[in-house]
């Protein structure tokens, strides 16, 4: 009889166990360069780490989904269910989206484990991501013509007690990497990195 893989063999074979960092905050906010900079900083002490950005993964497969609330609702849920995958399979995933609603966090927290799931709060004032405007996107939004945006005319609910909260307007990133890392190692996920190393 088979042997089915077990998520104790997952683990002793990654030298870790699966879990969820959930990056959420304004668009322009710095979730992903957060998102790439802590899968980077991961994978370099030789975790296995993936990143599920809300960009990309609107190319795939939520291509279907716009930014209305019930569509923004279930893109969440595609991306929770899609993390809880990796989870599964003993991997690190790293979420990046702006995911506005309180609810669609909860559920996506609810599929995980309690101490395996992160929220990170990347928290940046409306203004200062309306300055930034990487892709001319709040320019558009101001000018009317990209409706439903997330901080102009479409809501987003900041976590009240998200496990870490980042400050991207007042911090670097590699501050906000260590404090996700030193979480990480706080509930054991990784292992304390060796000083000095
Ligand atoms: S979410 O609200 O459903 O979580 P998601 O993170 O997947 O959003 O996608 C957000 C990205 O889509 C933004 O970074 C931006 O590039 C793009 N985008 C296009 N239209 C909108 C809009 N109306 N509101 C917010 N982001 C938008």
């Amino acid at each position: 009889m088979t042997q089915p893989v077990g998520a104790a063999e997952r683990r002793h074979r990654a030298g870790h166990d699966g879990a969820v960092v959930w990056i959420t905050g304004l668009s322009g906010a710095g979730k992903t360069t957060l998102a790439l900079a802590l899968e980077r900083a991961l994978f370099d002490r030789g975790c296995t780490v993936f990143v599920l950005d809300g960009d990309k993964v609107r190319h795939g497969l939520c291509a279907d989904l716009g930014f209305s609330l019930p569509e923004r609702s279930e893109n969440i849920r595609r991306i929770g269910e899609t993390a809880r995958l990796f989870y599964e399979a003993g991997q690190i995933v790293i979420v990046s989206a702006i995911s506005p609603l309180r609810a669609d966090r909860a559920r996506a927290r609810a599929l995980i484990p309690a101490p395996y799931f992160i929220e990170v709060h990347c928290r940046c004032p409306l203004a200062v991501c309306e300055a930034r405007d990487p892709k001319g996107l709040y320019r558009k939004a101001r000018a009317g013509l990209l409706p439903e945006f997330t901080g102009i005319s479409s809501p987003y609910e900041a976590p009240d007690a998200p496990e870490v909260l980042v400050d991207s307007a007042a911090s670097s990133v590699a501050q906000e990497v260590g404090r996700i890392l030193a979480e990480l190692e706080r509930r054991a996920i990784v292992a304390n990195s060796v000083q000095g190393a």
